[in-house]
């Protein structure tokens, strides 16, 4: 018997990240070859034209899991009955910028789509934010969903993924090994160039990678850069932010955490709940471990010196972003 579909919003949906992401939804890539899905899409008045072409665009690739698409520019029909919600919707930084630049502009739509998420929302919607500046996003989605007490606060997730494949692909260019045999990679923290990189737990094929690569400068002066500051480095050159890729960790983000990671960790932006010296609330990066619908935190890992200073320092800047749309919050 052939599955009931999946409501899934996506919002920017006529965006550079959403034209990459919806054929690949539909296509069954993130919640599985035999999961029917209905794409539920969202953006601005002024974008629902070039919307418009790109549903014109899905209808003709005659994907057989997508069961329906809506187009709107209401919070409360896109995020109707929904199970899986991408929220890409946001200003992207241009050259120059940090992602917290874009603070003051975005977090207002965030308030907006949380308290929408909170009213309209299936119980058991998992969200991921993905629009910058995403953890505190992520925060204040949650935030403003948490008064309507329908869609609990741990399913407000942001994507670390693109800093965990990242980081990955360094690795595995460092060493010779192949990414597929890379396990137990971290990034903790902000999506920001003060994530922290963390491959002192890294095996590949049984051997332990921080012995392979022996070498500390490289990962102070080459690899902690290198990932922290890939996203300006793609600005830079494409002029434009990254979309494909981003579009690719959202999915297997999405699909990890539907689907299950295999007894494997992946990095996912969560709220805190005190582990690490992570103050309880906060959506830091951090390991997990995803089965059944759930992620679960990896518990009681080692913290060394260097990595608390930087564990402290990514979480600073968390607190200082916290702090900056306190007001707005209430
Ligand atoms: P884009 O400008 O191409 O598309 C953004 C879309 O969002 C546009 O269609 C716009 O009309 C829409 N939009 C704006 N405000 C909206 C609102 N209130 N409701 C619904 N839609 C709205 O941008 P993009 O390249 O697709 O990037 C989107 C966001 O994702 C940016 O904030 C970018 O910085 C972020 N991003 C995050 C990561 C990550 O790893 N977390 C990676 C890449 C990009
Ligand atoms: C990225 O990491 O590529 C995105 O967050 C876009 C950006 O602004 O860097």
């Amino acid at each position: 018997m052939s599955k009931s579909p999946i409501r899934v919003t996506v919002t920017g949906a006529a965006g550079q990240i959403g034209y990459s992401l919806l054929f690949r939804i539909a296509s069954g890539e993130m919640l599985g070859k035999d999961q029917p899905v209905i794409l539920q899409l969202l953006d601005l008045p002024q974008a629902q034209k070039a919307l418009a072409g790109v549903i014109m665009e899905l209808e003709d690739c005659a994907f057989p899991l997508l069961a329906g698409v809506i187009a709107t520019d209401d919070p409360a029909v896109a995020f109707k009955d929904t199970q899986a919600a991408l929220l890409v919707g946001a200003r992207p930084r241009g050259p120059g910028m940090e992602r917290k630049d874009l603070l003051a502009e975005n977090a207002k739509i965030f308030t907006v789509q949380g308290a929408a998420i909170g009213q309209y929302a299936a119980p058991d919607c998992r969200v991921l934010v993905v629009g910058n500046p995403c953890n505190t996003n992520a925060y204040i989605a949650k935030e403003s969903a948490k008064k309507f007490g329908r869609v609990p606060s741990k399913n407000f997730t942001a994507m670390l993924r693109l800093d965990h494949n990242r980081a990955l692909s360094q690795l595995s260019s460092k060493t010779g090994r192949p990414v597929s045999s890379l396990k137990n990679l971290i990034v903790w923290g902000n999506h920001s160039p003060t994530m922290y990189a963390d491959y002192r737990f890294v095996t590949s094929n049984g051997d332990k990678v921080k012995a392979l690569i022996n070498d500390e400068a490289w990962n102070r002066d080459v690899f902690l850069p290198t990932v922290g500051k890939r996203g300006a480095a793609i600005i830079e050159a494409r002029g434009l932010s990254s979309a494909a890729s981003a579009a690719n960790a959202a999915i297997d983000h999405m699909r990890d955490w539907f689907l299950g990671s295999n007894g494997e960790w992946v990095t996912m932006g969560i709220e805190s709940d005190g582990s690490y010296g992570i103050p309880e609330g906060i959506i830091y990066g951090v390991p997990v471990i995803t089965a059944n619908g759930e992620f679960k935190r990896v518990e009681g890992l080692e913290i060394d010196e260097f990595s608390r200073e930087k564990m402290n320092f990514t979480l600073k800047e968390l607190e200082e972003e916290r702090a900056g749309v306190a007001d707005l919050l209430g």
